[in-house]
């Protein structure tokens, strides 16, 4: 949406609406954030040389990733400099919003977002981006709220829904941006529940896949099933000993990825190598897959799960055994590795996963 389209929204906005106006008011005033922090997450004028929005990484029309070509085949992304290399995969942004906050029970971790669960919810996420030195690269948060200035009707409306002192506190306007940005990821229409999955309209094999994934082939030991809107995670944290990407590896010159342990509020060595569940929806759209990357094809993912400890065991793209994990800590086993899946079964499994696909983004699959 255009600057100028959001301008006429918070016009409708008044901060003294009588009682019966105040849910009406509410709602608009949701709509003017959504609005706002649409136009922010795809303006390009947010990052140093101007290249570069959230959108650019989290394409909507493309389920929310990065889906431009790029030395690494994707796996990472390259920053608005057009050089630097970041260290993970862009995971989509549709159902975000669903992730829990933080948290920990029993010394088990679940939730946050990113990777690692970092960043407690959408807003504080929000923050990281534009100052990450691989990513959009603002020095602080001071620059990016007088780029934000720079827009005349992004200052009326900063003032219209969050009050006229709030871009006087350079941290309070980074809070507001990064405020409105989570309002437009968490509107509906990003996570609107409409693939064939939710429609029920699965064929004989799909079906068979489903049943495979809530059986022989154990996916919902952690992608669970909980709902009739499933997310198809617990939003725990494991290591699945998913192949090292040896090639970004060389290219980024990064050091070991550890996982949930990089959060800065977890001090516990074992949980090194450890990374958050992923939801599956939209999964079909969404490659390549892991955090680092590392699978192009659903069907590799599961040929992995099914054959990752099975001696002589081939990685049918690069035709050589599963590489090693980088973090080899508290490695699942058992539910996984050795699934005695037949070549039939796994392809099952892969178009029930295609059923889960957003129907703006059925054309993709
Ligand atoms: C250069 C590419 C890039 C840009 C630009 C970018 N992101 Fe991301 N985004 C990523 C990567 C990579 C991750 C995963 C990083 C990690 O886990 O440490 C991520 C993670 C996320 C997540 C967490 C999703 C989850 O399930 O954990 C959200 C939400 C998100 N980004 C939103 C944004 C917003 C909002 C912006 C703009 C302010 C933005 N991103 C800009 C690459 C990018
Ligand atoms: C022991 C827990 C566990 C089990 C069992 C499991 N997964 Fe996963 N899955 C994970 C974790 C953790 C990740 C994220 C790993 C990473 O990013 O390195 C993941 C990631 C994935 C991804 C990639 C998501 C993305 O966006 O890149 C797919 C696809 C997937 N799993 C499908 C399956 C299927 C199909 C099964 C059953 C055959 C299965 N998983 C069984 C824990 C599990």
């Amino acid at each position: 949406m255009r600057a100028t389209a959001i301008a006429a929204l918070f016009l409708s906005i008044s901060s003294y609406a009588s009682q019966p106006q105040l849910e009406q008011t509410k709602a608009s005033l949701t709509s003017s954030k959504v609005a706002l922090g649409q136009a922010l997450f795809s303006d390009q004028n947010l990052s140093l040389n101007r290249t570069m929005s959230c959108a650019t990484c989290h394409n909507p029309d493309h389920g929310f990733i990065d889906n431009r070509y790029n030395v690494t085949d994707g796996a990472v992304s390259v920053g608005q400099d057009g050089h630097s290399l970041g260290d993970r995969n862009a995971p989509t942004v549709t159902y975000a919003k669903f992730t829990p906050a933080f948290y920990e029970r029993n010394g088990f971790f679940f939730g946050g977002q990113f990777f690692d669960g970092r960043a407690a919810d959408l807003v504080e996420q929000a923050k990281g981006p534009f100052l990450d030195g691989s990513e959009m690269q603002m020095p602080n948060a001071k620059a990016v709220v007088e780029r934000v200035m720079e827009n005349d009707e992004y200052v009326q409306a900063f003032k219209n829904i969050y009050g006229d002192k709030i871009l006087n506190d350079s941290n309070k306007a980074f809070t507001a941006v990064a405020d409105a940005i989570a309002q437009f990821e968490k509107s509906d229409s990003i996570s609107p529940f409409d693939s064939k999955f939710d429609k029920g309209l699965l064929n004989e094999q799909e079906r068979r896949g489903l049943k495979l994934f809530k059986g022989k082939a154990m996916c919902i030991k952690c992608h669970a099933v909980q709902s009739s809107r499933p997310l198809f995670t617990n939003f725990g944290y494991r290591n699945i000993g998913v192949p090292a990407n040896t090639k970004v590896r060389q290219l980024n010159g990064k050091g070991i990825d550890n996982g949930l342990f990089k959060n800065p509020s977890v001090t516990d060595v074992r949980k090194k190598g450890k990374f958050r569940i992923s939801g599956l929806r939209n999964i079909a759209v969404t490659a390549p897959y892991m955090h680092n990357g590392v699978f192009k094809e659903l069907k590799t993912v599961v040929h992995f799960y099914n054959t990752r400890d099975v001696e002589g065991a081939i990685n049918p793209e690069t035709n050589m055994p599963w590489r090693a994990p980088e973090v080899t800590t508290e490695i699942i086993t058992g539910n996984m590795g050795d699934l005695g899946l037949s070549d039939a079964e796994e392809d099952d499994i892969v178009a029930f996963l295609r059923t889960l696909t957003d129907s703006k983004y059925s054309h993709l699959d």
